[in-house]
């Protein structure tokens, strides 16, 4: 199969050089954390999706154990590439900074967390499992730029003690109680709550979480407890997802409130109005349900016999 790049191609090529360029300029004054495309551009998807390629057609197990990135010759069995010429064309798959420095090409894809770096792992003893399970999604990745390192669920799922070893030391060499993990750092104690729904090794160094994470909790509010929280969101985001509040309130903190303060709702005159149009009956009609987070049906059978609330 031969891929030649025709005029109108050629064109596109220049106008995006133009603006690689501009990109270029503000790429370096902002590039802060996010990592520059340091020289390769790279479709996963249309090679292994459309062309039905295999990993293992581009990667292979080096000597020293590590999976090695394919070579340009790799590339040429398939794409026209005149090295003796270089030209636009090499911008293909160069960018224009791996260009102007002598086509070399450093890593392009997205950094690891820190929390990698006193992970251990080898791809010799996961052998038999195939690439996507922990490069999960690679399939679908455009660009390089795009690509996400496997997280520790993702390794959890099998080294759960039964399948595959738990040990915190059987991946980590560095990993100690007394200093806060890369996660902690920045805004954590906004952000650990769905973090610890996910990952089962809080407890590890956090010896008593019921303690230490609770004494908080009865003490810190979400940012969601705004103003008017009482009176017309809490019952809204109850609704989504009981199990949030139940990180830091019991039931009866709900219900005992629940017996003594009224909804808006029944400050209307016509409440109690007895007809079947008005007041409590239409409320009840329009969602009967939002009755039974304050009320049992004995309750309301006090009056009539016809009424059931249920869970
Ligand atoms: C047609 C060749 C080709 C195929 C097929 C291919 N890749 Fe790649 N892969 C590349 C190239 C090129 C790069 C970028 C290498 C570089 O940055 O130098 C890359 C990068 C990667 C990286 C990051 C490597 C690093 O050094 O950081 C991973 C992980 C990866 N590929 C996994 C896969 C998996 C899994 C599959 C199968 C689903 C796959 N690749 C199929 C060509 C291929
Ligand atoms: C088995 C054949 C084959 C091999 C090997 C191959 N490619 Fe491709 N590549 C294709 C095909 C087919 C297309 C789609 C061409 C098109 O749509 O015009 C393509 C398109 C591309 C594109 C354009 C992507 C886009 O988004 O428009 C780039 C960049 C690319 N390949 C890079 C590479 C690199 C780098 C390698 C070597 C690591 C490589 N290819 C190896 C078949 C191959
Ligand atoms: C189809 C994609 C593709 C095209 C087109 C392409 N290259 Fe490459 N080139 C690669 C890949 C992949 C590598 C290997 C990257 C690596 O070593 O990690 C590479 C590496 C190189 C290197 C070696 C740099 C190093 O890492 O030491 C040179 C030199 C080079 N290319 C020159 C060119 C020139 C000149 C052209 C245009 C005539 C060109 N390439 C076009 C994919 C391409
Ligand atoms: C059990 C999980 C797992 C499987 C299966 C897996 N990988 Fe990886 N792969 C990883 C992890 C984790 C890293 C990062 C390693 C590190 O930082 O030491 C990685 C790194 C890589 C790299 C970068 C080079 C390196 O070795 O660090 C490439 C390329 C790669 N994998 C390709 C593949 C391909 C191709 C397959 C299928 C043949 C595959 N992987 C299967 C977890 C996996
Ligand atoms: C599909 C299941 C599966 C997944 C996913 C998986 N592993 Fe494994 N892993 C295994 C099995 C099975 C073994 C072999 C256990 C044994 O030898 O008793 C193993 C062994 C290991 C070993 C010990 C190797 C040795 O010989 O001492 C390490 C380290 C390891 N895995 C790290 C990881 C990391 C890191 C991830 C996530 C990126 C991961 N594994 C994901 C199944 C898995
Ligand atoms: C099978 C391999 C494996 C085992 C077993 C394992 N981890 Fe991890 N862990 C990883 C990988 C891979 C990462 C890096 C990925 C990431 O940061 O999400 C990681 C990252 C971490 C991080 C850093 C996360 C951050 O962002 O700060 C902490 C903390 C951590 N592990 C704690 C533990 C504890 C505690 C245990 C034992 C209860 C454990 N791990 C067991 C594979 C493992
Ligand atoms: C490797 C050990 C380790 C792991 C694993 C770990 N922590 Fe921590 N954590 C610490 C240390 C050390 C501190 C700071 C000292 C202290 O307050 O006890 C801390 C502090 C915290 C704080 C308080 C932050 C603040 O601003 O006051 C929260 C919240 C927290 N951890 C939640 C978690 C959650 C949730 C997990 C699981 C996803 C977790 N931790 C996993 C070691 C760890
Ligand atoms: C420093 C005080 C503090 C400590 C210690 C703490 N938390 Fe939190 N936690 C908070 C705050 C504040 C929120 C609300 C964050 C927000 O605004 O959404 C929260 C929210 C949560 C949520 C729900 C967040 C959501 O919206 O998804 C969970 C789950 C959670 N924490 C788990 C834990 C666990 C498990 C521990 C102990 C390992 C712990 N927390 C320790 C202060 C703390
Ligand atoms: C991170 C812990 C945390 C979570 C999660 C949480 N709350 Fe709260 N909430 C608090 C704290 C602390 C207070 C203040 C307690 C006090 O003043 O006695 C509070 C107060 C309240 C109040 C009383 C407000 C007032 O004005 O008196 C309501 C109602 C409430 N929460 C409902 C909820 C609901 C519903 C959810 C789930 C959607 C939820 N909370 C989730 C910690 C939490
Ligand atoms: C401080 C008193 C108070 C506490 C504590 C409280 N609520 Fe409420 N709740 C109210 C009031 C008042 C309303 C009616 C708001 C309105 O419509 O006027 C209400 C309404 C609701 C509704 C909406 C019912 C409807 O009309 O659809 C739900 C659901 C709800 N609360 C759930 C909870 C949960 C779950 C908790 C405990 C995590 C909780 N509430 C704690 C006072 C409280
Ligand atoms: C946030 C809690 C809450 C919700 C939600 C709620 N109620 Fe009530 N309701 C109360 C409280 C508190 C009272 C007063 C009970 C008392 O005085 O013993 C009350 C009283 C009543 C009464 C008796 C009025 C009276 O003055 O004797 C009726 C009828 C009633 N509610 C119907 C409903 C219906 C129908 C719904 C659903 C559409 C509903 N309520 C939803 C808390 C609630
Ligand atoms: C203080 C007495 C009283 C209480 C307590 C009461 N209701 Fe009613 N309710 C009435 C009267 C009176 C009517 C209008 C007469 C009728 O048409 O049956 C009515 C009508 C209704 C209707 C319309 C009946 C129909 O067949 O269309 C509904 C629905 C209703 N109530 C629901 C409730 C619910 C739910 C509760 C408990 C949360 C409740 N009521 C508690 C007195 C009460």
């Amino acid at each position: 199969m031969n891929i030649v790049s025709g005029d109108k191609d050629m064109k596109r090529t220049k106008s995006l050089t133009i603006i690689l360029a501009i990109l270029a300029t503000f790429g370096f004054a902002f590039s802060g954390c996010k990592k520059e495309e340091g020289g390769l551009k790279f479709n996963h998807e249309l090679h292994v999706v459309d062309n039905e390629m295999k990993c293992s057609e581009c990667h292979e197990a080096g000597k020293d154990g590590k999976m090695e990135n394919p070579s340009m010759d790799k590339c040429s069995e398939c794409h026209d590439i005149d090295l003796d010429n270089p030209s636009d064309d090499c911008l293909m798959c160069h960018t224009l900074k791996s260009s102007l420095n002598d086509y070399s090409v450093e890593d392009s894809v997205p950094e690891k967390s820190k929390g990698y770096s006193d992970v251990v792992f080898t791809h010799e003893a996961h052998e038999d499992v195939e690439c996507n399970t922990c490069h999960k999604g690679i399939e679908k990745d455009d660009t390089l730029a795009e690509l996400e390192w496997p997280e520790m669920v993702t390794c959890q799922q099998c080294h759960n003690g039964d399948d595959a070893p738990s040990e915190c030391e059987t991946c980590h060499t560095k990993l100690n109680k007394e200093t806060p993990p890369e996660s902690h750092h920045g805004d954590w104690a906004m952000q650990h709550g769905p973090a610890s729904r996910f990952d089962r090794s809080c407890a590890y160094c956090h010896d008593n979480p019921k303690r230490f994470c609770n004494d908080c909790h009865q003490t810190q509010k979400p940012k969601d407890h705004i103003f008017n929280w009482k009176t017309t969101q809490h019952g809204q985001d109850a609704t989504h997802d009981r199990r949030l509040c139940a990180v830091c309130h019991p039931a009866s903190y709900c219900s005992d409130c629940h017996r003594s303060q009224k909804p808006v709702s029944h400050a209307r005159g016509d409440w109690m109005a007895y007809t079947r149009e008005n007041g409590h009956a239409e409320a009840a009609k329009h969602n009967f349900r939002s009755c039974n987070v304050c009320h049992t049906t004995s309750e309301c059978r006090q009056c009539h016999q016809n009424v059931i609330l249920r869970k």
